[in-house]
């Protein structure tokens, strides 16, 4: 019998481990391999993936990797496809099956995630690769001048996203929605919490209104901080209030777990504001861990380099960063 989507989502959410975003479009790998000189190739970007995955250990800290349409169809060096070389090691492949972001018609600045055509036979053809969870991303710009993010913006976004939920569960997959409220911008912290809190009560209703099965969901937010460039940077202690409060007032407890997306924070800042997090002396209705893409992998690929003679250097880097984040994530990292 197939594990239910339950039980896939408590293997995900398992501690002390983490989920691992290695979901990158080619487009996005070319903006990270460019300045340092590495290709950006099909190739390139294979060699890069298999050196994270073939990480001795990574399956200590690591439950699931989420990955792009192209790596799950590339191989390892063993031969064997990505998906079926990370379930030997335990770890659950998933796939990222939104279509990326597109401008969002009148909405000056906003943006909408594509991808509903078709979705429900390309996710039969990656359950027969073997992944077993999904992600699908939205992203919110806060713009307080301009009062953004749009009500339009939250409805188109959230609609999509929860019919692309009950699709996934309808394909016995666990989904991951990801509405993501953008780090950038000039914005307090207030301000986040206000946008993050309307967004994520908006997206309840709609998994509600769509049945989707909660138990089965993992969402995927970002932490509640104030903006890049705001004059007021936020502390991890109230990093982690804003943000557990929220989350406490909007996501039922049904609820499979909730994962973090690092957003832009450096590899430091946001093992910081995990720790805080996993610090809280309260009890939360769902379990929570990272799922960080840049913060686990920047300075590995930068010690990598596209160099095969790099290769035990920057796995040393990236086992770092995640068993830091396990151990953050636990409120253990600088005890
Ligand atoms: O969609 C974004 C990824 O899932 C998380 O990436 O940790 O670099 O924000 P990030």
């Amino acid at each position: 019998m197939n594990p239910s989507i339950q039980s896939i989502a408590k293997q995900l959410m398992a501690s002390p481990k983490g989920l691992l975003a290695a979901d990158e479009s080619p487009k996005t790998s070319e903006k990270r391999f460019s300045p340092l000189g590495i290709p950006s190739t099909s190739e390139k970007r294979r060699e890069f993936r298999q050196m994270l995955f073939s990480t001795p250990d990574i399956e200590e800290y690591i439950s699931g990797v989420i990955l792009h349409d192209e790596t799950i169809k590339q191989k390892a060096d063993s031969g064997e496809t990505f998906a079926s070389y990370l379930r030997s090691k335990g770890i659950i492949p998933g796939i990222k099956v939104d279509g990326g972001l597109v401008d969002f018609d009148n909405f000056d600045g906003e943006t909408i995630t594509e991808g509903l055509d078709g979705l429900a036979s390309r996710l039969h053809e990656y359950y027969e690769m073997g992944a077993r969870f999904t992600k699908w991303r939205a992203a919110f710009v806060i713009d307080e001048s301009k009062r953004l993010p749009s009500l339009g913006a939250i409805h188109a976004n959230l609609h999509q996203m929860a019919r692309y939920a009950s699709i996934a569960q309808a394909a016995q997959m666990v989904p991951i929605v990801e509405p993501e409220v953008l780090y950038d911008g000039t914005h307090s912290i207030k301000s986040a919490s206000d946008t993050t809190s309307q967004i994520i009560r908006v997206l309840f209703e709609l998994l509600k209104a769509y049945r989707v099965d909660l138990s089965g969901v993992i969402l995927k937010t970002s932490m509640v901080l104030a903006g890049k460039n705001s004059p007021t940077q936020s502390t991890p202690e109230e990093v982690a209030n804003s943000t557990l409060s929220m989350l406490d007032q909007r996501v039922p407890k049904e609820v499979a777990g909730i994962v973090f997306l690092s957003g832009g924070q450096s590899t430091e800042q946001a093992r910081d504001n995990l720790e805080a997090i996993g610090s809280d002396s309260k009890d939360h209705s769902w379990p929570i861990t990272f799922s960080f893409s840049r913060a686990v992998q920047d300075n590995s690929l930068a010690t990598w380099q596209g160099k095969s003679e790099n290769i035990s250097a920057a796995q040393n880097e990236f086992i770092k960063a995640v068993r830091d984040d396990s151990l953050a994530d636990r409120g253990k990292f600088k005890k």
